[in-house]
């Protein structure tokens, strides 16, 4: 049993891994898990854990058919973005062999461009930037600039078409995929409910950590999630589902439990792609600051259309159209009067009640 169980965690923590890294290619992924459960079943591998395995693969396709079948009934509407995905699970599976353990000292983007399968334009062209060890970089520009397709080819989920994404000189493409999400945790704007306990929301993203209550909480006030209060009625083992005799949270209260999942994560690197668009500019700044503060030693990459949260990042790289329009600090991005500068003015009043 405790085989088992153990593999469930695993299973489980997979699972979670796929779900840190985009739910488009959660699809993908669990068909993966899936055929590689097949694979090791009929090389005789067939253990009670995976079997578990198997059936726990099974129970996410289903939803996650499920979850395609609402989107077909909007066929009209969204039959491109379908094809897209049916386009990604054709896609090879780039699993390259080199492991790397940590990461030293840079990422390098070099003549980066993108195009999604099936696309006719790119959507990224030409993108050079280098992110430094510990360094805070904020990427900023319109919907559909490019910034969630710059950070996907940050993290290694995406390959780039053209050009090249290295970590520590290694090409994306060439580190093994469980290597290379064990360097990266990514907060996304599409973030995961689970019917579990508080605890067991947060703790999902590194089960073989063994937090002490005082960690986790601490943990818990980094992302700001005020355990003290109402909403939390039995503190850590809060059941968040109403289905379970549990309390419902809020859109906002629940980034901040995905943005603690994150942070409980012992990752190098860490993306947080917007996952706070449902909270006002003011309050994403305070989680953006709270974030830059405890990431020190990580490396952090922030999305962001707002332009007063971009202002705490050592760098800001403005999107436009696919490509880095402009790169520098708060001031140099002002003085030069450009893009930065223009979206800046024109979101200042958003602003304006943090100083009065
Ligand atoms: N799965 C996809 N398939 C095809 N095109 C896509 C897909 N995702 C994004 N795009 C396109 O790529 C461009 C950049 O999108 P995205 O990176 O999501 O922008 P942002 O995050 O800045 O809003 C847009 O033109 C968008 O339509
Ligand atoms: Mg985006």
């Amino acid at each position: 049993m405790a085989v088992l169980n153990k593999k469930s965690l695993k299973v489980a923590k997979r699972a979670c891994l796929f779900d840190l890294a985009g739910k488009g290619i959660g699809l993908a992924g669990y068909l993966v898990v899936f055929l590689l459960f097949v694979k090791a079943l009929l090389t005789g591998d067939i253990t009670a854990g995976t079997f578990a395995a198997i059936f726990t693969a099974i129970v996410k396709m289903q939803e996650m058919v499920g979850e395609m079948i609402h989107l077909v009934g909007d066929i009209g509407k969204n039959s491109g973005s379908i094809n897209n995905l049916l386009d990604f699970i054709d896609m090879p599976e780039t699993d390259g062999e080199t492991k790397v353990n940590d990461f030293c000292e840079k990422i390098e983007l070099k003549n980066v461009s993108f195009t999604y399968p099936g696309a006719k334009e790119e959507s990224l062209t030409d993108v050079n930037l280098t992110i430094n060890k510990g360094e805070t970089i904020a990427i900023v520009g319109h919907n559909g600039a490019g910034k969630s397709t710059l950070v996907r080819l940050i993290t290694g989920i995406y390959q780039p078409t053209g050009g090249s994404v290295t970590i520590d000189g290694i090409p994306t493409k060439d580190i093994k995929s469980s290597s290379l999400y064990g360097l990266m945790s990514g907060v996304f704007q599409k973030f995961q409910k689970y019917q579990m306990t508080l605890r067991e929301n947060v703790m999902i993203s590194n089960l073989e950590a063994e937090r002490e209550d005082g960690t986790l909480l601490e943990t818990l006030k980094k992302a700001d999630v005020d355990i003290e209060s109402q909403s939390y009625p039995d503190g850590l083992e809060t059941m968040l589902s109403r289905e379970f005799d549990g309390v419902d949270l809020s859109g906002g209260q629940w980034q901040r439990v995905s943005i603690a999942r994150g942070i409980n994560r012992d990752s190098k690197v860490i993306v947080l792609d917007e996952p706070t668009a449902a909270i006002d500019p003011i309050e994403e700044t305070k989680i953006y600051k709270k974030f830059k503060e405890i990431s020190d030693e990580r490396t952090t990459v922030l999305v962001t259309h707002r332009l007063g949260s971009a202002r705490i990042a050592d760098r800001i790289v403005v999107m436009e159209n696919g490509r880095a329009a402009e790169i520098g600090t708060h001031d140099e991005l002002m003085n030069k009067k450009g893009t930065y500068y223009v979206l800046f003015m024109s979101q200042a009043r958003w602003y304006e009640k943090q100083n009065a």
